[in-house]
């Protein structure tokens, strides 16, 4: 089978490395892919949001199966237009994708379907979104979230009225997140552990495949910007099997069955960000994909074959309920650029990545990367993710960081506490 991953990222490295070593799996190709994929790959330029250049691809290529990574493509109707073509795609439609792209839409889907989530109101004006805030709906600390694409940007937790009013008129009046931002959610501020739950799912049943915990804070002790994930670790020392059922029960399976309902079938991978409350799992929010950091330390928990489950996902005719993990653990560091996650640095040179290969129970992947005459160079915020297996977490965090500490570049920056809480599961 000849496969087309899109995407450029660490994730995208994961999984064309997971897919390369398995049967059935003939040439990958990648767009565009990164200088760690293209070891792996064949490597093309190409347009992620121009539905129309990736067919013409996936034509050229005589792709068979196509796995989209990141959610852009999926947004722009990348699925769509392979679906009109009777083309083999894993990834939901543009209308199933709303569950990641529009937050005011996952929000009021939940609501009809029952699926636990904070207590929210939809602000379509600048004067209700005031108006709610003002009279205290939420209580405090509140949270304004931005309906659409804000890479990550777009939620504020607000401590105190003034602050949540300058979240409204920085979106609603300044259109700071541009579009995405006229629309905003408001709701209840939760509390509680946040955990990663990945589901696939064929459009009418849903597999769980694992779990993780990111750290999205830029430095230790989770202080400072917020990124798109300094780290992760897997599985999620908080989820066991009575959670795990739950979570299925309470939330994917709904969600299953309210899309199929609403005639927007979900197929893809669906990644419920959760928080553990005191009243029970809430829904923080969906993405359509797998998480990154996330991916680089659950795809290698999964001990049967990758690929088949993807095409039986993408067809509609997934039959397994269970699929069989591993009992290692992972921990997944990233070394990011100076600068991130504001203004990263590039074109710095990389050394050493060879060396942390080398070493037992270490994989690197990449994402910010570029080759400029024969050099790897740093090409943007989150540089690479080097990833730590082993039969506990305390020997994962030690071979992850034996890894981070045989590469290295100017002005390189990484988290030294990642894991820290899954070790306290092991005292
Ligand atoms: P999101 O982009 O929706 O994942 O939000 C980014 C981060 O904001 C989440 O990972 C949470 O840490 C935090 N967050 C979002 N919604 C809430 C909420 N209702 N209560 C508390 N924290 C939240
Ligand atoms: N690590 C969070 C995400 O992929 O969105």
């Amino acid at each position: 089978m000849r496969l087309l991953v899109l995407g450029s990222g660490a994730r995208e490295h994961a999984l064309v490395a997971r897919l390369a070593a398995e049967r059935d799996v003939g040439e990958i190709v990648a767009a565009p892919g990164n200088p760690g994929i293209a070891r792996l790959a064949r490597t093309l330029a190409i347009d992620l949001s121009d539905p129309d250049a990736v067919r013409a691809l996936a034509e050229r290529e005589q792709i068979d199966f196509t796995i989209a990574g990141p959610e852009v493509p999926l947004a722009a109707g990348v699925a769509d237009r392979f679906h009109d073509d009777g083309r083999l795609l894993l990834g939901p439609t543009k209308a199933a994708t709303r569950l990641e792209s529009s937050k005011a839409f996952a929000k009021a889907f939940m609501a009809r379907h029952g699926v636990p989530t904070a207590r929210f109101r939809v602000c379509e004006s600048l004067d209700v979104a005031l108006d709610t805030v003002r009279r205290g709906e939420f209580g405090l600390p509140v949270v304004l979230k931005a309906d659409g694409l804000a890479a990550g940007k777009g939620v504020v937790i607000a401590a105190d009225r003034a602050a949540a009013e300058r979240a409204i008129t920085d979106a609603m009046r300044e259109r700071k997140f541009g579009a995405a931002g006229d629309r905003i959610v408001i709701e209840e501020c939760l509390s509680g552990p946040e955990v990663s739950f990945f589901a696939l799912c064929d459009g009418v049943r849903a597999v769980p495949i694992g779990t993780a915990q990111d750290h999205k804070r830029i430095f230790d002790d989770d202080l400072g910007p917020n990124t798109g994930g300094m780290g992760a670790f897997a599985p999620s020392p908080l989820v066991g099997a009575a959670l795990d059922a739950r979570v299925m029960r309470e939330i994917v399976d709904p969600v299953m069955a309210g899309m199929a309902e609403e005639g927007c079938p979900f197929r893809g991978f669906l990644f419920v960000g959760l928080m553990l409350t005191a009243g029970g799992p809430k829904v923080i929010e969906f993405n359509v994909r797998l998480g990154d950091p996330e991916t680089q330390v659950v795809l290698p928990l999964i001990e049967e074959p990758l690929l088949p489950l993807l095409v039986a996902a993408a067809l509609g005719s997934l039959t397994a309920s269970a699929v069989r993990l591993g009992t290692d653990r992972l921990a997944g560091v990233v070394v990011a650029s100076r600068g991130y996650p504001e203004a990263s640095e590039s074109g710095q040179t990389i050394a050493g990545i060879d060396h942390a290969e080398a070493m037992q129970g270490v994989a690197v992947y990449h994402a910010g990367t570029a080759l400029r005459d024969g050099r790897l160079v740093t090409a943007g915020g989150r540089v690479l993710t080097v990833v730590g297996r082993g039969a506990t977490f305390g020997e994962a965090i030690t071979r992850a960081y034996a890894g981070v500490g045989q590469v290295s570049f100017e002005g390189m920056h990484y988290r030294r506490d990642i894991g820290r809480q899954a070790l306290r599961s092991e005292s």
